[in-house]
């Protein structure tokens, strides 16, 4: 990192409070010098997340996350620390440094922007071919056909390519836009011969999509008879990632965000007719299969995830693993089951806004829905579908994190394929279910409190707060003792840094237990106590080794003289102590 980038790293740093950061998604209630609330990392009724103000750390007792402020964000958020550096400093009006930009990036600064411009235009050229010329009228007799209102054309800014070969060329020429341009952009093809460039979209209705930020990235464009495709889409440009974006969350994620869920769709006209319902909080994934990627962008914004599917696409292996994989990055996930084969959009526009929510509200859980899907699918009177039926059902199982609810779905199919239950717990580990997908997969452990990792933390805690304690545990620490992970990471760094120790240089786990080792409270001479605890654990390793040495010469028929003398020290020394 530069300079300017240490530099504005701790300026974020210090103006940074953690409490009002925790606090605009937690409520907190003060307790000595301390803050306490439920935990937003997993779900509890009674408070076991703590936020220590003067400290900048944050750590929760039932989950065991914790860490400094940007830790936190990055978490609640579902971004990287340095992006959370970077939110932070966005909210606190602090400006990233300038960093001359190297030729090749001057360039493709330059191509994206032409791309958006030229997505700008074109958005803003079909729009008024469709409401002002009269080679819009099929696509607005269409659109209402459709009972797509004119309010709805406005507000997302609906379009038509008109039924000509280069209109659209022609016009973002005029406006500057090059050819080069307009092909990288995917709103113009090149003739065969190479000399010219046509219109990409002709005679469709098109859909602006834009990105997080409301700028136009692509379209798709609906035909208005059998034509096929029936939706023809941009392709991927640098600045249009399938994979990566949702239609409408742009104008989605606030409401999302109040909401605590948002409803996913495939269609486009899905989502636009949920908006036009009063539904606001709906995103469609634009056409392949919902990705891993696009369940951590909407848990940006709240865990739950609706999919409302039509009933044939929700049982598909690629959208129930893409669920399932939502599910173990952390997301709460229900499936919507629309009745009679429809879609969300002609269920809305039959039922209204009321007849949907009732659908909310009868969503079943992944694992429920899943397993009511492959029970109808399958016959599980023999044994060989009694298997695939447990096979087909792993995809929604590996998301579960909870041990409680894994037991319970357990139970439940076991019963449903009327197999033992023992039967279903080994061919589900057989069969690799129950994997824990990525870091954020946060159990609750209730750990029995370990007297030797309670006084590590007291010692961590000393060493962190005085300069002497460092000096002197540097030396005595007998540090093969430690056995957590976490700590010898710690005390590694300590010994390595001093008491400096940069908190972003941990691992995940070692972060949040020097957090929890900088909140706890102990006696005044704990320190002492706790350093005993580790000379005890040390010299009762060493008697065991002795011991072990002993016996093996006494079998090798030696006297063992030597080996009975340190043992005899060692006792010594623990009576001592
Ligand atoms: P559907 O075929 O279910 O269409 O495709 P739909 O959304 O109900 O569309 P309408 O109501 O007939 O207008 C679902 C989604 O899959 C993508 C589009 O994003 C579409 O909204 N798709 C479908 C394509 O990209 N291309 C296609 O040819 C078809
Ligand atoms: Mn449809």
């Amino acid at each position: 990192m530069s300079r300017e980038m240490d530099e504005f790293v701790d300026k974020v740093r210090s103006s940074a409070d953690i409490l009002t950061v925790v606090s605009s998604y937690v409520s907190v209630k003060k307790q000595g010098r301390s803050y306490f609330g439920c935990c937003p990392f997993h779900s509890e009724k009674t408070p076991s997340f703590h936020v220590e103000p003067e400290k900048g750390l944050f750590y929760c007792f039932g989950c065991h996350v914790g860490g400094d402020v940007f830790k936190f964000l990055s978490l609640i958020e579902n971004i990287t620390y340095f992006e959370a550096i970077k939110l932070e400093a966005e909210r606190l009006n602090i400006k990233l440094p300038e960093r001359k930009k190297t030729a090749r990036e001057m360039e493709r600064e330059k191509v994206v922007n032409e791309l958006f411009d030229a997505n700008e235009l074109a958005r803003k050229f079909f729009h008024s071919v469709l409401v002002n010329t009269s080679f819009g009228k099929s696509g607005m007799a269409y659109l209402a056909s459709r009972g797509i209102t004119e309010k709805i054309i406005e507000s997302f800014s609906l379009g038509f390519a008109p039924n000509a070969w280069d209109k659209l060329t022609t016009a973002l020429k005029k406006r500057g836009v090059k050819s080069e341009a307009l092909l990288k952009a995917g709103l113009a093809s090149k003739s065969r011969d190479g000399n010219r460039i046509f219109d990409r979209f002709k005679n469709r209705i098109m859909i602006p999509i834009a990105d997080i930020r409301g700028r136009t990235v692509a379209f798709g464009g609906r035909t208005m008879g059998d034509d096929n495709p029936k939706y023809l889409n941009t392709s991927e440009t640098p600045i249009f990632k399938k994979g990566e974006m949702l239609f409408n969350l742009d104008r989605a994620h606030k409401e999302i965000r109040k909401l605590e869920y948002s409803i996913v769709v495939e269609g486009y006209m899905d989502a636009i007719s949920l908006v036009a319902a009063g539904i606001d909080n709906v995103v469609a994934s634009l056409g392949t299969a919902f990705t891993a990627n696009q369940a951590k962008l909407l848990m940006r914004y709240a865990k739950k995830l609706y999919f409302a599917y039509d009933s044939d696409e929700a049982g598909q292996v690629a959208t129930v693993r893409a669920m399932g994989l939502a599910a173990s990055a952390g997301a709460e996930v229900f499936v919507i089951g629309i009745p009679d084969g429809k879609d969300p959009d002609e269920f809305v526009r039959k039922h209204g806004k009321d007849g949907f929510l009732q659908l909310i509200k009868n969503a079943m859980p992944l694992v429920d829905f899943r397993l009511q899907y492959i029970l109808k699918r399958t016959n599980t009177d023999t044994l060989e579908g009694k298997v695939r039926a447990l096979h087909d059902m792993l995809p929604a199982l590996t998301g579960l994190r909870d041990e409680a609810k894994r037991i319970y779905y357990q139970k439940k199919l076991a019963g449903a394929l009327m197999l033992d239950e023992g039967v279903v717990r080994n061919e589900m580990g057989r069969m690799g279910g129950f994997i824990p997908v990525g870091k954020s997969d946060r159990k609750v452990v209730h750990r029995r409190e370990n007297a030797l990792e309670r006084a590590g933390r007291i010692l961590i805690k000393e060493a962190v707060e005085d300069e002497a304690a460092l000096t002197y545990l540097r030396e005595v620490l007998p540090v093969d003792v430690i056995e957590s992970e976490s700590q010898k990471e710690i005390f590694a760094e300590l010994f390595k840094d001093g008491a400096d120790i940069n908190i972003t240089k941990l691992t995940d786990d070692a972060a949040a237990e020097l957090s929890r080792a900088l909140m706890e409270e102990y006696e005044g001479d704990a320190y002492i106590d706790a350093l005993k605890l580790f000379e005890r654990q040390d010299l009762n390793i060493k008697y065991q080794r002795k011991s072990r040495e002993l016996e093996e010469a006494i079998i090798r028929g030696e006297s063992g003289e030597r080996s009975l003398e340190d043992l005899r020290s060692i006792k010594k020394a623990l009576d001592e102590l």
